[in-house]
């Protein structure tokens, strides 16, 4: 049975959470395996929004059972919120549909602490963090301090290891960051109470995930972020803090590579970035202010206004040779809809010299100018449309330019936030 990984391209918020939404019809588990609440995936069904922070997309499907992988970064307070949410709604949440991997890393209120104390500390070259505590979770990860879920199992363990943590992390926010100090005793109860919540929906993920592999069913895992915000391969240091690379799965959710069969990277029509960090393709112009509006590009997380640009075929192309993409994810191009001209960036010009990669030095990238190919752009309105024949000719002429480009078929297309508004031209599960 295919498995399928979904992943960004660009600097997130390609339109993950649509997509993932929409494939799970074809899946029977969805799983997440890297990143945390700094992730927002939005999904529309029967006109209402959710939005996923932590659970993965595929939760609005009754009966196909979510799986949060030990890669991911868990806000234990984020986490039960989102469940309470979706209850509202109407949605079961229990242990037989979703699931929290023991080895998966708790975010603690000292890493949200450290987070913002230090974006304040930097001032104007401040990374632009969603301040939710992610890169500083990964760091104690690394560092092997960090508290997993399954010490929300074993009080004891628990309550060592944020003594212990809490000594060292006081000493950097008030002696070096000029930051409040946290209490024990408050953070230690908090965590007391999510453990009650939580316990009965740890467990072994990978264990999960092989059982399902020896059944035969479908497992589908859902990327956070984007390849270019990868803290390996993307715009260091304007990047998240884990590798939102389809390798990635691996190692974030216990399977080996031998289990992945199709890589979908998703690709936004355009291109976007909340945060800081550079933008070759950047419009600040009225080009980029009528993409943004008609995009409503709004972080799904944050709230903070994404910046716009042209399509970047360099980044799209660094994606399909760092995930091993077996097909692309075009979404949002009903956004490009009464533009007159578009532009495509196929390479940069460095120094006079074409080059195809993007450079890892960001002074070298400050002074890549890109070269453009410029088409013509469509007026019709295309947002209801689902069959691929019926899309306006310029509309096709742009989507065969990036096959083109990327050499890596189209398999869907999504020209309107809504599940149904999808041109699908290849299903992953039907491999
Ligand atoms: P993610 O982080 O990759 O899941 O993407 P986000 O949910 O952060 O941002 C994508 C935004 O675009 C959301 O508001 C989606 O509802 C919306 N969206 C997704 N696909 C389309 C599309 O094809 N057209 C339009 N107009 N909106 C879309
Ligand atoms: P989804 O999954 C867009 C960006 C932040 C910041 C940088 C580092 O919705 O696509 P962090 O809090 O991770 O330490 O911030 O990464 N960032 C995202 N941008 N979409 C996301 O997730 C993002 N997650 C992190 O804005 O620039
Ligand atoms: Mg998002």
């Amino acid at each position: 049975m295919p498995n399928t990984v979904v992943v960004g391209t660009q600097w997130g918020d390609e339109g993950k959470g649509k997509i993932v939404d929409l494939l799970t019809a074809g899946a029977d588990l969805v799983a997440r395996f890297q990143g945390g609440n700094n992730a927002g995936h939005t999904l529309v069904v029967s006109g209402e929004q959710t939005i996923c922070h932590l659970i993965p997309s595929g939760i609005l499907h009754e009966g196909k059972k979510c799986l949060i992988g030990n890669g991911v970064v868990v806000d234990p307070a984020v986490l039960l919120d989102e469940m309470d949410d979706l209850v509202g709604k109407g949605v079961s949440i229990n242990p037989q549909r979703l699931l929290l991997s023991e080895k998966a890393h708790l975010i603690m209120p000292y890493h949200k602490a450290l987070d913002l104390a230090r974006e304040a500390a930097k001032g104007k070259a401040k990374l632009g963090t969603t301040g939710r505590g992610i890169g500083p979770c990964y760091e104690d990860k690394a560092g092997r301090v960090g508290v997993r879920a399954v010490d929300l199992t074993e009080p004891e363990a628990l309550e060592e290891k944020i003594r212990n943590n809490l000594k060292e992390k006081n000493f950097y926010l008030e002696g070096y960051l000029n930051s409040e100090p946290l209490a024990f005793q408050p953070i230690f109860d908090q965590y007391l109470s999510f453990a009650e919540k939580l316990v009965p929906f740890i467990a072994d993920v990978s264990l999960e995930i092989d059982r399902a592999i020896r059944e035969g069913k479908n497992i589908l895992f859902e990327g956070a972020q984007g390849t270019h915000l990868d803290i390996d391969h993307g715009t260091y240091p304007f990047v998240t803090s884990s590798n939102p690379v389809s390798g990635a799965v691996c190692a974030g959710a216990g399977v080996g590579p031998d289990k992945l069969h199709h890589i979908v990277g998703i690709v936004k029509a355009y291109t976007t970035r909340v945060g800081s960090g550079p933008f070759p393709t950047e419009l600040e112009d009225k080009t980029g202010d009528y993409i943004q509006s008609r995009g409503a590009e709004f972080g799904a997380t944050t709230g903070r206004r994404r910046r716009c640009g042209w399509l970047d075929l360099v980044m799209v192309c660094d994606s399909v040779r760092l995930n091993g993409l077996s097909s692309l994810a075009i979404t949002k191009l009903d956004v490009l809809t009464g533009l007159d001209r578009l532009r495509i960036c196929v390479a940069y010009e460095l120094d006079g010299r074409r080059i195809e990669s993007r450079p890892a030095s960001l002074n070298r990238l400050a002074r890549c100018v890109p070269v453009y190919e410029e088409m013509p752009g469509w007026q019709e309105d295309i947002a209801g449309l689902r069959e691929f024949d019926r899309l306006p000719g310029a509309t096709k002429n742009y989507l065969k330019r990036i096959e083109e480009v990327t050499g890596v078929p189209i398999s869907i297309i999504s020209v309107g936030p809504m599940r149904d508004q999808t041109i699908v031209l290849k299903d992953p599960f039907e491999n």
